[in-house]
């Protein structure tokens, strides 16, 4: 594990979106495995500067995200779909057709993310995983649990993220309770992870998951048995 502590969350920014952008010249039709969150906004505003700029070029590229929410829809703000095409999507020449995310309003969540995983293996994995983690440990929607999920599964949220994430939507009574993640297989099956966190308040659970006992209690815990992980926190 390559462990990074930056001071400002411009550096942690500049570093996770110049580790993507490498691995876009490195393999132009890369498959980038992509997060929401308010971690990652920086890194995507950098990374839609680059190709502005002609330093990279996402025309050949594919992407699929981790998680969406259960029973938002693309056009709802709120919804990851809609986070992704205005940090990132939209403001790129990636192909939109090939980007995904799992859908929250397919009828049956269990199959969706059955096909969410045979597409990730059709486009044979996946080359750059990048992460967040919730301040239980949570990556993606993976939430602490007696045991660790390997498939896109159907979560219930814990009380604490929807907490969390209640700054986002008007009130903690609007946020789903309910989301859809891609699970620890095709995270771990990633041929290379990117977990960045911001902020003092991530310092406590970056312990537990990266110098701790692997646990599903802390879902993050499991990326210590990853070939190749690198960990960007920002103190400020
Ligand atoms: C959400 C997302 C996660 C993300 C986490 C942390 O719950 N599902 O993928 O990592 O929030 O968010 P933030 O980056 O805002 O701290």
């Amino acid at each position: 594990m390559n462990f990074i502590t930056v001071k400002t969350y411009d550096e942690l920014s500049t570093k996770a979106a110049n580790i993507i952008a490498a691995q876009i010249i490195n393999k132009p039709n890369c498959v980038l495995g992509l997060a929401t969150g308010s971690s990652p906004v920086g890194a995507y505003d950098k990374l839609t500067e680059y190709c502005k700029n002609g330093i990279i070029d996402f025309s050949t590229v594919t992407s699929v995200n981790l998680d969406e929410y259960v029973g938002l829809d693309s056009s709802n703000n709120q919804s990851y779909r809609y986070f992704m095409n205005k940090n990132l999507f939209d403001r790129v020449n990636i192909n939109k057709e090939k980007t995904f995310v799992p859908s929250g309003t397919a009828d049956d969540i269990e199959k969706e993310g059955e096909q969410y995983d045979k597409l990730i293996k059709s486009l044979g994995g996946i080359d750059l995983q990048l992460l967040g983690i919730g301040l239980d440990g949570h990556i993606g929607f993976n939430e602490p649990d007696e045991y660790f999920t390997a498939e896109t599964h159907l979560v219930s949220l814990d009380a604490s993220t929807i907490k969390a994430n209640a700054r986002f939507f008007a009130s903690e009574a609007d946020v789903p309770t309910k989301a859809i993640t891609m699970g620890m297989m095709s995270i771990m099956q990633a041929k290379k992870v990117l977990l960045i966190a911001n902020g003092a308040a991530k310092k406590e659970i970056l312990e537990k998951a990266f110098f701790g006992p692997i646990t599903p209690k802390v879902p993050a815990s499991i990326l210590q048995l990853h070939p190749d992980l690198t960990v960007i926190y920002s103190e400020n």
